[in-house]
């Protein structure tokens, strides 16, 4: 027995979490054999006294310990730096891509999805205004409204009608914005009735954002917003399943108090291994006509998340009427004038220029790969 079969034995041993072997993942920093046949491993766990260092232990010694030849087997443990975490990660994030499903959403497309610790903060409006700004800057924008019990999406947006279908797949609903598009599916135009949406559960809303993925036939996005629904674990592992790439925004009001719930939706996003892009704040302070401020809903609260979580805070968005009559009349705030119109206009320009910023169209290997593809026809 050599360290170097040592390792292939290693193999084996899956981190249960991370989904990947213990020796891809960069968690065995060495393995000797001696003259006697004692082995023996130093691995390095992501935390120390993680609960899975037991299994991981007992899978190494079964593993190893059965081996011909094999007399003893010492463990020594240790914790990652920050950069073998990182790098950890990335390998964990890889693995996952190379696991995930086909979907229908181009590879060189941004998805964000916007959740938040509970409802009512303003999710949607917020999804709904960085759309359309982002389509106003000239990209190409769908968005998926995940959100069952809202699906304010489409109001909010303007459209209305079922989806329709051709060959199998899907047809968005479109809306032209000056160069740029929005392309939008929602929950709401799979049911008759809210009331029967209400009912379904974390699996079969699952399967309804699957069928969205995968059957949808979405154009050449630049973005994809998902409007999630809130505290739903099932959609975020389904999303972190069949679009790894999926990078989170959490949406909070300035309440100090709130936050540990908006904590939890973060944290949901860690376990998923989904990237953490930003916090938004909206219902923060509003000015009115006379110059007079007011903090109706708490000061201060984005800033601590954004703190809490170890991601940037991407703006604070006042409250203000056009938010809410914009909804209601189907043209986004973001569109017109004042201080909400402003504040997620600048969210969108920190999104394009530092936060989740397009996936460059010119040397993109992925989206040569496309259209070599698309040139050379439909696959035989
Ligand atoms: N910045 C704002 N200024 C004024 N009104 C706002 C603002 N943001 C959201 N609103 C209003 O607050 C209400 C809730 O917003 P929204 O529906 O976007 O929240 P949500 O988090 O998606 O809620 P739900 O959990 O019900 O889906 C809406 O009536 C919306 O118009
Ligand atoms: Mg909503």
């Amino acid at each position: 027995m050599t360290g170097d079969e040592v390792l292939d034995l290693l193999r084996g041993v899956v981190d249960p979490e991370l989904g990947s072997d213990i020796v891809d993942l960069g968690m065995v920093r060495s393995a000797t054999v001696d003259a006697d046949g004692r082995v023996a491993i130093e691995i390095a766990l992501t935390t120390i006294g993680c609960p899975l260092q037991a299994q991981i232990k007992k899978d190494v010694t079964n593993r190893v310990g059965s081996a011909p030849g094999v007399t003893a087997v010492d463990i020594a443990w240790d914790e990652m730096t920050a950069e073998e975490k990182a790098a950890c990660m990335d390998k964990a994030r890889f693995n996952a891509s190379q696991r995930a499903t086909e979907t229908t959403v181009p590879a060189t497309t941004r998805v964000i999805a916007i959740a938040s610790g509970k409802g009512g903060v303003g999710k949607s409006s917020v999804t709904v205004n960085l759309a359309a700004g982002l389509a106003a800057e000239g990209f190409a924008v769908g968005v998926l409204d995940a959100d069952i019990g809202g699906f304010s999406v489409p109001r909010m947006l303007g459209v209305e009608g079922p989806l329709t279908s051709s060959e199998s797949k899907i047809t968005p609903h479109v809306k032209k914005l000056g160069t740029g598009r929005l392309e939008i599916v929602s929950m709401g135009f799979l049911v008759e009735d809210h009331d029967t949406a209400l009912l379904w559960r974390g699996q079969i809303l699952n399967r309804a954002v699957q069928h969205f993925l995968e059957d949808v036939r979405w154009g050449d996005l630049d973005y994809l917003l998902i409007d999630m629904p809130p505290g739903t674990g099932d959609i975020q592992m389904g999303l972190a399943r069949m679009l790894p790439r999926t990078e989170m925004i959490v949406v909070t009001t300035p309440g100090i108090g709130v936050q540990s719930v908006a904590v939890r939706a973060a944290d949901l996003a860690r376990k998923t291994y989904l990237r953490l892009a930003g916090v938004i704040e909206n219902m923060s302070a509003f000015t009115c006509e006379h110059g007079e401020t007011y903090a109706l809903f708490g000061e201060g609260g984005g800033q601590e998340l954004a703190d809490r979580v170890g991601a940037p805070l991407l703006g604070s968005v006042p409250i203000e009427p056009s938010v809410s009559t914009g909804g209601d009349a189907g043209t986004p705030a973001v569109l017109g004038e004042g201080a909400a119109a402003d504040a997620f206009r600048a969210i969108v320009r920190t999104i394009i220029d530092e936060a989740v910023p397009p996936a460059s169209m010119a040397g993109c290997s992925a989206r040569m790969f496309e259209r070599v593809e698309a040139a050379l026809g439909p696959k035989a």
